[in-house]
């Protein structure tokens, strides 16, 4: 079968890798360099190396806890039993993950996970090192890779999926596929703060909704708690916390415990409220107390973090870091199976692009890289079987309320804000609006203002011709989706958190 996958994360290259070995003619298109994005950014690991006080029943239990009651407990069942598997390949395929002297995998812990299961590589270089293995899989390989190639539009007849439209290298390009597997990440460049590389726009969902897929759950879009409040986005894990370190606010109190009784280890949709709204009545933003861990143990185990820290001028083995949440994770993205099928024949979606079910309304900690690996797999097994009759008719309903007019009856607040700046359209204005309006902390005129707003800039005539544009369009696209899809929620759960008085989010300096 002639397979295209668009995307070249942990997703978008296991599937290409096991579509390969299973006899398939692969091309990967990918809008960077091969192994461009999210995966490489990755601090927190693979969630899954299991103790012997621990299980995948336990692990599926943090998930589901971690979810809001949101996960599909099915989808989440074949996530947990997948990840023996998905780390032994991940090994396989020459990713060397940390072990203690006496070679023993090390097993690190993190926010909502009740056991240490997290495999690391390279200290706190996890997604680095996964991106290496694959890439160079990929191109030991006879995998076709086309680089600097943005996916403009799926090919779509007879109700199926037929091929892909790409600007590559600038040029429209035609491509044939019986099968198309989406694997662009996910959208994080909505936000004025993001801990998403450039290019993280969301490309592959707004393609899906175009071509009708169902798509779900934008409103979902998890805030890391912990980015490095000074200069430009810079996580810091969420396993420094895993490891001991505190949050604290400027009298030195460790406040999130008023917010849930794990504190710091609360589900990261908790803590990163708790630190949004700490800051927003001290005026200043909270900080990360790691001092307690030593110099030793932060530079051996985080090198990446203390290399960054201390280049922004901060000593974190002798002084706390100050951090403020920022845009990480969509949970939502295109409906899928657990084969990763979406609702057109012949269109398949993995990662952060999917909507599997796996992270209901806020994913656990290092669950995303698992997701990837497990769902990849998954995906490219599939390719051959006969395409089941139930998926076809289902449709977008989704792209069908962001289309429709609005119903604000629903919304449980009234004092609507009116719409009154009129000024065009510009990316930077879009993630504004975004992180002001339809962000961490929301209220129903913010978001009734953000419909309202992108409303008006949909409308403004545009013609796209650069990357850039057609980025933009689909950012516009999925702003409207993500903010009618949380009007249309009208309780907070998960990330998805409404609020009657809009409270600021301190910004990164
Ligand atoms: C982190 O290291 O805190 C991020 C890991 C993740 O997003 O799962």
């Amino acid at each position: 079968m002639n397979v295209v996958v668009v995307g070249s994360g942990i997703a978008g290259l296991t599937a290409a890798l096991h579509a390969y070995e299973r006899g398939h003619s692969v091309t990967v298109m990918t809008k960077g360099a091969l192994g461009d994005g999210c995966t490489g950014y990755a601090q927190g690991g693979v969630a899954g190396l299991y103790g012997p006080d621990d299980s995948p029943a336990l692990h599926a239990a943090d998930t589901l806890a971690a979810a809001a009651g949101l996960a599909d407990a099915a989808a989440v069942e074949v996530l947990v039993e997948g990840a023996g598997a998905g780390i032994a390949e991940l090994i396989m395929r020459g990713v060397a993950f940390d072990r203690s002297a006496d070679g023993i995998p090390l097993r690190g812990r993190e926010a909502a996970h009740s056991r240490a299961r997290i495999v690391h590589a390279g200290g706190d270089a996890t997604g680095a090192a996964i991106a290496r293995a694959l890439v160079s899989a990929t191109r030991a390989s006879a995998i076709t890779v086309v680089e600097q190639a943005f996916l403009l539009d799926l090919v779509v007849s007879d109700g199926s999926v037929r091929g892909t439209r790409m600007l590559v290298d600038g040029v429209p390009t035609h491509v044939d596929a019986e099968a198309v597997v989406l694997a662009t990440g996910g959208a994080g460049h909505l936000y004025a703060h993001t801990t998403n590389p450039e290019g993280t726009t969301g490309d592959g969902i707004a393609a899906a909704l175009r071509a009708g897929a169902d798509v779900a759950d934008l409103e979902f879009v998890q805030f890391h708690p912990t980015i490095l409040a000074a200069g430009p986005a810079f996580l810091v894990s969420e396993a420094v916390r895993g490891e001991g370190a505190t949050l604290i606010d400027d009298d030195g109190r460790r406040f999130t415990f008023d917010s849930h009784p794990d504190g710091e280890l609360a589900p990261r949709d908790v803590v990163a409220r708790a630190i949004a709204r700490c800051a927003a009545e001290q005026g200043s933003p909270m900080r990360l107390d790691a001092t307690m861990l030593g110099a030793e143990t932060l530079r051996d185990r985080f090198p990446t973090i203390d290399r960054v820290t201390r280049e922004r001028g901060f000593d974190w083995a002798h002084a706390p870091i100050p951090v403020t949440p920022a845009a990480h994770y969509l949970m939502g993205g295109i409906v899928t199976d657990v084969d990763g099928r979406t609702t057109i024949p012949g269109l398949f979606a993995v990662g952060e692009t999917a909507r599997t079910g796996v992270h209901g309304a806020n994913r656990l900690a290092s669950n995303s890289l698992l997701e990837g690996a497990v769902f990849g797999a998954r995906a490219a097994a599939a390719l051959a079987l006969p395409w089941p009759v139930e998926s076809r008719a289902r449709r977008s309903t989704i792209a069908a309320r962001a289309a429709a007019p609005q119903d604000d009856s629903a919304v449980p607040f009234t004092d609507t804000v009116p719409f009154t700046d009129t000024a065009s359209f510009t990316r930077a204005a879009l993630q504004r609006l975004m992180w002001d309006d339809v962000g961490l902390l929301r209220t129903a005129e913010g978001l009734r203002r953000a419909r309202d707003t992108i409303a008006v800039w949909t409308a403004q005539p545009s013609s796209a011709r650069t990357v850039a544009d057609h980025e933009d369009a689909n950012l516009l696209l999925l702003a409207a989706t993500t903010a009618s899809a949380a009007l249309d929620r009208t309780e907070s759960v998960g990330s998805h958190h409404l609020e009657t008085t809009a409270a600021p989010v301190l910004e990164i300096a």
